[in-house]
């Protein structure tokens, strides 16, 4: 079995099998920020690997290369996408970790089925790690497996990312099986969090749950008999995305010019607002629909003028509360189409499905305004994907305080989405800026976008797991 230096584990590959009707095989880019940001970390590594899910349920794939980097699927059953994919890990967790927005629901099956498949990817992964190899596991799918790897490969570096936001004590002490899911992290010597406060939560609930004591970000976990006790750090990575890339899209003539063929292909309107998402919950779509149709009924928008742009990635479909969302979403629009749009043209632009990067990018760059309005976002990148998007220094970006991306960018016009007159407010505000107002914020939200990408939140986050010695090494000193 070849060896890594550096395995990164999560739940899905960067890229999906998908089956096609003649039965042959096509990989396309897995949905979400996990992957956008890891795959371009992992691009830059020599002989890394990935271990996680094809996408499918079934047999897994063989071991592949993809980009320079070894691609190890992990197989899970139709029964095991059902209780620990969509059970779980998105039944229970996700709505959990997200301030409830959605009931949490659980089921004792889906744990052991959780259980079961945390412990086959750290077995791929303990196969896969070379001796002393570092192992990078990501997101709350597999919160169980640094402990489970570390008993079986003692030697590695384990590293912990919580994409999404870790919960306050008061919710997260509601989980079931909470105190065992804390053990698992704590198998890791370093748990990253996308802001100070997940953080801050997990430290919490380590020290109220468990009993372990910390001193700042470190937590004194005591061993088991006669091991000695371990030091683990817990603290803020806020993640970023790969800013050149996008910004060389950005500047790419055909992108500019597919971006102006967009704004001819919408009717030339004064203005074009965009949200760009995955089809959930947590993105506060219901809230920003709710606006603009109040908008529109109020006759403070004007749908010759002004159009929405409403890009929604098919997410987690066989999951109850999406199923839900996504029949409210497309009902609600096509009300509002009903009752405001002119004709040969929507007040709403609504499309169910992926675009590519170049697409997304022309998209962005047609866009006056972007509305984020996540109810709740681990970080959500498409904030800054956009301002990375706009070397023209023109747009305004309307976010959402809940995003975790407002700790960052301050010159964004921050909002309440539950608000719904603030967020009407918000929207009026953000399509009468003008031209220099918008270059003074996207100028300073460039600033921190450029300087902080996701190549140096890897290095940062590496960099820390490795100034923590191997565990067979004495810790270096402070
Ligand atoms: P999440 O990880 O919860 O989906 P993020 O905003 O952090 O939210 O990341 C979403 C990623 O998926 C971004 O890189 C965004 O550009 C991409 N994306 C979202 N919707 C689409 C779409 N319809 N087509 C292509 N890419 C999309
Ligand atoms: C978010 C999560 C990721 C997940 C992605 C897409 O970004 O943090 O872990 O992969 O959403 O969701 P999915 O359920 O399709 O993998």
């Amino acid at each position: 079995m070849p060896t890594h230096d550096l395995v990164v584990v999560a739940n899905r590959l960067p890229v999906d099998a998908h089956t096609e009707p003649d039965g042959s095989v096509r990989w396309v880019t897995s949905p979400g920020g996990l992957v956008t940001a890891m795959e371009s970390v992992m691009r830059g590594v020599d002989s890394g690997a990935w271990v996680g899910w094809a996408g499918s349920p079934g047999e897994a794939p063989e071991p592949f290369e993809a980009d320079g980097m070894q691609l190890y699927p992990v197989d899970l059953s139709a029964e095991e996408v059902r209780a620990y994919y969509e059970g779980f890990s998105n039944g229970t967790l996700w709505p959990l970790y997200h301030d409830v927005i959605a009931d949490p629901v659980f089921h004792r099956t889906w744990w052991d089925t959780y259980r079961e498949v945390n412990e086959r990817f750290a077995t791929a992964a303990a196969q896969v790690a070379s001796p002393g190899a570092t192992v990078w596991v990501h997101d709350y799918q597999l919160q169980l497996v640094p402990t489970m790897i570390r008993t079986q490969r003692p030697d590695l570096r384990i590293g912990f990312f919580n994409h999404i936001p870790f919960p306050p004590f008061e919710l997260f002490a509601q989980l079931p099986k909470r105190n065992q899911v804390l053990r698992g992290l704590l198998g890791a010597d370093l748990v990253g969090f996308q802001r100070e406060r997940d953080a801050l939560n997990f430290l919490t609930c380590v020290r109220q749950l468990l009993g372990h004591a910390h001193s700042h970000h470190d937590i004194t976990v005591p061993g088991i008999g006669s091991e000695p006790a371990r030091t683990v750090t817990a603290r803020a990575f806020p993640i970023s995305i790969d800013t050149q890339a996008v910004s060389a899209l950005a500047e790419d003539p055909e992108v500019i010019e597919r971006a102006r063929e967009l704004r001819r292909e919408l009717g030339d309107p004064k203005k074009v607002v965009v949200g760009v998402d995955r089809l959930d919950y947590t993105k506060g779509i219901r809230h920003r629909l709710k606006a603009w149709g109040e908008l529109l009924n109020d006759g403070a928008i004007d749908p010759h003028d002004a159009i929405l742009v409403q890009v929604a990635t098919p997410s987690r479909e066989r999951v109850d509360a999406y199923r839900q969302l996504r029949d409210e979403v497309e009902l609600t629009v096509g009300r509002i189409n009903g009752d405001f749009a002119p004709i040969g043209r929507p007040a709403i632009s609504y499309m169910h499905r992926s675009f590519d990067r170049r697409e997304m990018t022309a998209l962005y760059r047609a866009a006056d305004v972007v509305l984020v309005t996540a109810l709740r976002d681990g970080m959500n990148l498409v904030a800054k994907e956009y301002v990375a998007s706009r070397p023209d220094e023109q747009g305004v970006l309307v976010l959402s305080e809940f995003a975790g991306a407002a700790d960052e960018l301050r010159a964004a016009i921050l909002v309440n989405p539950h608000d719904i007159d603030e967020l009407k407010t918000a929207i009026l505000h953000a399509l009468a800026m003008p031209e220099d107002e918008q270059r003074t914020a996207m100028q300073s939200l460039r600033r921190q976008v450029l300087d902080n990408d996701v190549q140096g939140w890897a290095q940062s986050f590496l960099g820390e797991l490795e100034a923590k010695g191997r565990p067979d090494e004495p810790a270096a000193a402070p």
